[in-house]
């Protein structure tokens, strides 16, 4: 191999470019599952958004707990923020949808998730977590709180989930040279690769129980 590609190999190794690489394909069948077309073509009702919602809740709480608890741990550090937490804003979100309603739900996919949360005992697997939902959160999830806001003819309310504090576009540059200032081996960025994997279909396996149900949400 020419000395000059060994360079541009390596750096395509980065670690923010081979988790964006490496999800590729997850992230391409998150975009086209059932749910989100539906809720995204305004088919969904409020019952069945707060479906999502209860999820999402139970989702960031265990989230948000795990990614504390690691917070002294470098890889975490690198990524950390409490300006992205979401459990408030998910919990107001609930308000408006559904005032005083029950915040538990029966979800074996959101149970799974949160168990593989829970298991995360290295740095690296906390940041694939971190990096699948608000990477996702602050790329796709605003234009999908813009759909949300026609469809649902809200005036902003309810959509406190997809308003973040930051602008988006040099907040997403900074987290990403975070991530490639870690320095991470080929060994590593394999592995928090493989677990960013996991993340989607983690979150895959929730869409599709929302899929199975949506004709309660009609
Ligand atoms: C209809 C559903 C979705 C749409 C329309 C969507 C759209 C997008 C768009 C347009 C970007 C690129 C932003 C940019 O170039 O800066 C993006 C990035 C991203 N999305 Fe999604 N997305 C969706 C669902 C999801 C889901 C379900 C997840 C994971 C839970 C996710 C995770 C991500 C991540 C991690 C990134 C950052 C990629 C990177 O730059 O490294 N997305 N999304």
């Amino acid at each position: 191999m020419p000395p000059s590609t060994t360079v541009a190999s390596e750096i395509d190794r980065s670690l923010s470019v081979a988790m964006r690489d490496g999800s590729r394909a997850e992230h391409a069948a998150a975009e086209h599952s059932s749910f989100m077309a539906e809720l995204l073509g305004g088919r969904v009702n409020a019952q069945g958004y707060v479906a999502y919602l209860l999820r999402l809740r139970t989702v960031y709480g265990t989230l948000e707990s795990v990614v504390r608890a690691h917070r002294n741990d470098p890889l975490v550090a690198a990524v950390y923020d409490p300006a992205l937490e979401r459990l408030a804003a998910i919990d107001a979100d609930l308000e408006h949808w559904a005032p005083g309603g029950p915040r538990q739900v029966d979800s074996p996919a959101t149970r799974d998730y949160c168990a593989r949360l829970a298991d995360a005992n290295w740095g690296g697997a906390v940041v694939a977590h971190h990096y699948t939902r608000y990477l996702g959160d602050l790329s796709g999830g605003r234009a999908i709180g813009r759909i949300l806001e026609r469809s649902f003819h809200l005036a902003g309310a309810g959509l406190a989930f997809y308003e973040f504090s930051m602008r988006a576009k040099p907040y997403k540059d900074a987290y990403r040279s975070r991530l490639d200032g870690l320095g991470l081996d080929a060994d590593a960025i394999d592995r928090v690769v493989d677990e960013v994997k996991v993340a989607f279909a983690l979150n895959q396996a929730v869409f599709d129980e929302l899929t199975a149900n949506l004709a309660d949400y009609r």
